[in-house]
């Protein structure tokens, strides 16, 4: 386990990063995604589906934030991109416009990334999304972030993502997302 407390406000003592099983933690991995990103119960309910067929994957690999008497306040997850599969036909046409498609071969996409409010900006979406990636042999990764000025945005920005396609519209989404790549390893320090 990795300590994440490298932030600019209070110290927050004890917590670790490390492998979790995602999938028997699904629903309160869903609490901390609604809590963070705003999630109706019909939204958990759809996305309870979506995190546990993900994670089928076999590749899929997650991480937790955990405080010391077990309770988790950040997670992410990821898989190597399938151009098969939904996300990468949504975002397809919007890299090959842009000449960028290239990036999503090889690519270990970030499916998800979020820390409890109470938890923010203490180095933990850092520590989670720079160790999830640090793990991985593929040379590049890949996500999709609502496309707007936003703390996402601005740590994927400091850990060397790029823009490779704006204004993406997801189907069922209200607001459109921003496709961003970086190579591998992540800019900055670690956790
Ligand atoms: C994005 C998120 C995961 C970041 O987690 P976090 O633990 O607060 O982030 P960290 O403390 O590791 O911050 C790392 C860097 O990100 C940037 N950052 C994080 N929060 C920021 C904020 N509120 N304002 C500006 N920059 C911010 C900074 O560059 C920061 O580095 P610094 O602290 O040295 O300035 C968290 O804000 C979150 O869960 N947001 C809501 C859910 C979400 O948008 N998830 C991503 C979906 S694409």
């Amino acid at each position: 386990m990795a300590p994440a407390d490298a932030g600019n406000g209070p110290a927050n003592p004890g917590i670790e990063v490390g492998p979790i099983d995602l999938a028997a933690r699904v629903d309160e991995a869903l609490h901390v995604q609604a809590a963070a990103f705003g999630l109706s119960q019909d939204e958990i309910d759809v996305r309870r589906h979506i995190v546990l067929r993900h994670l089928d994957h076999p590749q899929a690999r997650a991480l937790g934030a955990l405080t010391p008497d077990g309770r988790l306040v950040g997670f992410v997850y990821g898989l190597p991109n399938d151009r098969t599969h939904w996300w990468s036909t949504v975002v397809e046409p919007y890299l090959r416009a842009t000449g960028s498609d290239g990036w999503l071969d090889d690519s270990f996409v970030i499916t998800e990334l979020h820390v409890h409010p109470g938890h923010q900006r203490h180095g933990i979406g850092r520590t989670l999304i720079t160790t999830i990636t640090d793990a991985v042999p593929h040379p590049r990764s890949i996500l999709s972030a609502i496309d707007r000025d936003s703390p996402a945005r601005t740590l994927y920005g400091a850990l060397g993502y790029r823009d490779l396609a704006r204004q993406v519209v997801f189907p069922s989404a209200p607001l459109p997302y921003a496709v961003m790549g970086a190579p591998l390893p992540l800019l900055g320090p670690r956790g």
